[in-house]
C-alpha cells in the first residue's frame, strides 16, 4: 500500500494549489524566497522559544486541548507580538490590499509597539511596501500552521501516553502517536496524467487521495496495528526509509517543517512530563473528528506535580 502512495507522490512535483501553507495568494504563486524567508524565521523563532527558561516553557499547559495548546504554543512563540498580530488584523490583504497599498504604512511603528518582536513579525515589518499584503497573509498563514499542527500532534501524543512514562523514550512515543493519530491524514493530488501511468486502475480524470491514517494501519505492514506501542520503534534506524510510514509526506514534498516540530513537540512533552501533565479522564473512547488536521476532540489535561 506504502509504495503505490510514494510512487504517487513522487510522480510529479507538487502544484501550488496543492500546497497548504504556502498555496497561492490572490491567484499569484508564493515566491521561493519567501517561503525560505518564513522558514527561517519560523525556525529562529521557536528557537528562541525553547531557549527560554523551562519553567516558562512549563507554564500555560493545562487545559482543554487542542485550543488550550494553540493559546499556549503562541503565547510562548509569538507573545511578543501581541499588538502587533492584533493590528495586522486591521489590514486588509489579498486583492483588496493590493489595490490599496498606500493605505497600508506604519509597520514599523506597530513594531516598535510589541515587546519582543518575532523574527517572523520583523520580516513583515521589513518587506518593501509593495509586498507587504503577501508577508501579512504568510504571517498568519504560518503561525496558525505551527500552532494548529504542533497543538494536534501535542494533544495525540499526551492523550495516547497519559500518563507519559519517563522510561519511554519521547522519540518512540511521537513516533507511535505520528503513526496512529497522523495530524496530516489525508494527501490530495489532482488528477494527472502521471498517475495513470502508475497503475491502471487509475484514470487521468481521477484526483488522488492518499490517507496515511490507512497506510499506518496496514495489517500487512504493522503488527498489532491498532496498538499504541512506542517500543516498535526501538530497533528502526531511520523513520523515512520505511515504506509504510508517511506522517510528513514523501520525496521533494515532504514536510519543511518536520525537523522544527519534532524539536518543539519533543521539549513541550519532556516538560510536560515534568509537571506530571495527563488526562483529567481515564482513556477510554474518544472523538477523532476528520478536520483537516487530526486530533482527539477535547480532552482536558491537568498537571499533577508541581509546575515550578
Ligand atoms: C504536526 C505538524 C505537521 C505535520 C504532521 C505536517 C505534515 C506534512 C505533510 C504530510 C506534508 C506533505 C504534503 C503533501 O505531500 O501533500 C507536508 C508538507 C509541507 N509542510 Fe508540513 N506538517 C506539519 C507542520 C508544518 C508547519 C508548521 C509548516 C510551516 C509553517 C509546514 C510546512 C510544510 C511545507 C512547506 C510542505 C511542503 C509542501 C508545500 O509546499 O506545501 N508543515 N507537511
Amino acid at each position: 500500500m506504502g509504495s503505490l502512495a510514494r510512487d504517487v507522490l513522487s510522480a510529479r512535483p507538487i502544484h501550488d494549489f496543492e500546497r497548504s501553507v504556502f498555496k497561492p495568494i490572490a491567484r499569484s504563486s508564493v515566491p521561493p524566497s519567501f517561503s525560505s524567508a518564513v522558514m527561517r524565521a519560523l525556525t529562529q523563532d521557536v528557537k528562541r522559544a525553547l531557549a527560554s527558561d523551562e519553567a516558562s516553557i512549563r507554564a500555560g499547559m493545562e487545559g482543554v486541548w487542542p485550543k488550550a495548546g494553540y493559546r499556549y504554543l503562541h503565547g510562548l512563540i509569538y507573545s511578543g507580538d501581541l499588538n502587533f498580530s492584533n493590528s495586522l488584523s486591521r489590514f486588509p490583504t489579498g486583492r483588496s490590499w493590493m489595490r490599496r497599498r498606500s493605505s497600508a504604512n506604519g509597520y514599523g511603528s506597530l513594531l516598535r509597539d510589541s515587546e519582543s518582536p518575532s523574527a517572523l513579525a520583523k520580516m513583515v515589518a521589513e518587506v518593501p511596501e509593495g509586498e507587504k499584503g503577501l508577508a501579512i497573509v504568510l504571517y498568519r498563514r504560518a503561525v496558525s500552521a505551527l500552532c494548529s499542527s504542533a497543538s494536534a500532534l501535542l494533544t495525540n501524543t499526551l492523550w495516547l501516553s497519559s500518563p507519559l512514562n519517563p522510561g519511554v523514550p519521547i522519540d518512540n512515543i511521537v513516533l507511535e502517536s505520528l503513526r496512529l493519530l497522523p495530524p496530516a491524514w489525508m494527501l490530495r493530488r489532482k488528477a494527472s496524467r502521471e498517475y495513470a501511468e502508475i497503475n491502471d486502475a487509475i484514470n487521468e480524470s481521477d484526483n488522488v487521495f492518499i490517507f496515511p491514517f490507512l497506510i499506518h494501519r496496514n495489517p500487512e505492514a504493522w503488527s498489532s496495528p491498532e496498538v499504541f506501542d512506542p517500543d516498535r520503534w526501538y530497533d528502526i534506524e531511520d523513520p523515512d526509509l520505511l515504506e509504510d510510514y508517511l506522517p510528513f509526506g514523501y520525496t521533494n514534498n515532504r514536510c519543511w517543517a518536520r525537523h522544527l516540530i519534532l524539536q518543539l513537540v519533543k521539549k513541550v512533552l519532556q516538560e510536560a512530563s515534568r509537571i506530571g501533565l495527563s488526562a483529567v479522564e481515564k482513556q477510554g473512547k474518544v472523538k477523532v473528528p476528520l478536520n483537516p488536521l487530526l486530533s482527539i476532540s477535547s480532552p482536558k489535561f491537568r498537571a499533577s506535580l508541581n509546575q515550578v
